[in-house]
């Protein structure tokens, strides 16, 4: 079965089965069972986080269930999402419903169930500022757990479920907790401009969604998983050298000792807008964005990312990482 319209970056591999798990007891039920039995098996979402390396002999269960409850008490609204939940739905479903605090999030692709997995965030937010807890079934005993959002270990681009529990469970549900007391969250970027103008939470949703629009690729134009290398985190001093021999350099302080550092900027600085190999490309508009001209293999694409991390590598001492979650039949995501 083709996995060309399942995965966002749009590479043309296969799987053997594809199973559409609509409702939690078969999603759990299917995955439990190929778990035990030690077939290769593949959880899939939105795929907007995923690079298939090779065709999936194995099976590729798809997560659409649906449902959103809400529930809240004096200060908090509070929502049981299931996993298949389109993320940017439940940001629209939110707006419309008066929960406001989670536009900074708007337009980020994917499911909810994926969210937690890499905490994913933008904008100065996180998906780790609203999460109260996660539940998941550990596939080895079939038994549902929930976290709470402590016990999940997140940082940036980080959590348990990509470090003890990677490959072992299967996320079911998100709780989240929204405070009623609405405080925009105006830090980054664009969203400076609206400080002080009594700003409404659909114009911070609208600013978003302009700003993603205008520098990241829509995969259904040019096949992409977003940034594809994580900004990388270094030592002071080390950012401190960088910046006496490229005072351009662009750098955010991560706590007291460390700066997170613009990969984009680094690979634009090295010369690489545009760059491609085959037909997997560097982003004209967001060097941290490689896209699919058209015909991209994975091959192509892993050779673009190789070549990258070398060349920066050389350039500025600093190994890049890859960001979405590599796929291949043995190593499962990795
Ligand atoms: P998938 O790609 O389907 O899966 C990702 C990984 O999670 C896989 O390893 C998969 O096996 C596993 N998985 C998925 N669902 C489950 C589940 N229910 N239980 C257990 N494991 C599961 N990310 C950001 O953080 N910030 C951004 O601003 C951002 N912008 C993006 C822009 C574009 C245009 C694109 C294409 C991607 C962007 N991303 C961003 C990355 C992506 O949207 C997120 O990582 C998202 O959470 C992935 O969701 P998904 O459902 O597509 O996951
Ligand atoms: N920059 C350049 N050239 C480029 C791209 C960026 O010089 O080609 C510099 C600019 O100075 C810019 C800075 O890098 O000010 C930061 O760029 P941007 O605001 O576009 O964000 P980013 O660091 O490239 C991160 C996330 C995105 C998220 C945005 C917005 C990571 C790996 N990426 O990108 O998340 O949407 O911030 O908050 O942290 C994703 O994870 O897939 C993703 C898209």
């Amino acid at each position: 079965v083709s996995l060309k319209s399942y995965n966002t970056f749009g590479l043309e591999h296969g799987c053997q089965e594809l199973v559409i798990a609509d409702t939690t007891q078969e999603l759990v039920s299917r995955c439990v069972r190929l778990y035990r039995e030690q077939q290769p098996m593949l959880v899939l979402g939105g795929g907007s986080n995923v690079i298939l390396c090779e065709d999936f002999l194995g099976t590729v269960v798809l997560v659409k269930t649906q449902g959103i409850e809400v529930s809240e008490d004096d200060s908090n609204f509070f929502l049981t999402v299931a996993a298949g939940e389109n993320w940017h739905n439940l940001i629209c479903y939110c707006l419309d419903k008066g929960i406001a605090g989670m536009e900074n999030l708007a337009l980020i692709p994917g499911t909810v169930g994926a969210a937690p997995i890499q905490n994913i965030g933008a904008y100065g937010a996180e998906f780790n500022d609203f999460c109260q807890w996660v539940e998941y079934v550990d596939l080895s005993s079939g038994l549902l757990y929930r976290l709470n959002a402590d016990e999940c270990q997140f940082g940036y681009r980080e959590s348990i479920f990509k470090q003890q529990l990677s490959g072992k469970v299967l996320i079911t549900n998100v709780g989240f907790k929204v405070s009623k007391v609405w405080q925009p969250n105006l830090n980054y970027g664009p969203l400076k401009a609206l400080y002080g103008t009594g700003v409404t939470p659909r114009q911070v949703f609208d600013c978003i969604c302009e700003t993603r629009m205008a520098k990241l690729p829509d995969p259904q134009v040019f096949g992409n998983a977003g940034s594809f290398f994580k900004n990388p985190v270094i030592a002071n001093e080390q950012f401190n050298s960088l910046v006496q021999r490229y005072p351009n350099i662009v750098g955010y302080p991560q706590g007291l000792a460390q700066t997170k550092v613009a990969a984009g900027w680094l690979i634009e600085a090295a010369g690489l807008k545009g760059y491609q190999i085959g037909d997997a490309a560097v982003h004209e508009r967001q060097a941290l964005v490689l896209i699919n001209q058209g015909d991209a293999t994975s091959d192509e694409l892993l050779a673009l990312s190789g070549y990258i991390i070398d060349r920066i590598h050389s350039l500025f001492g600093i190994k890049l990482e890859p960001e979405p979650r590599m796929i291949s039949t043995k190593r499962g995501a990795f």
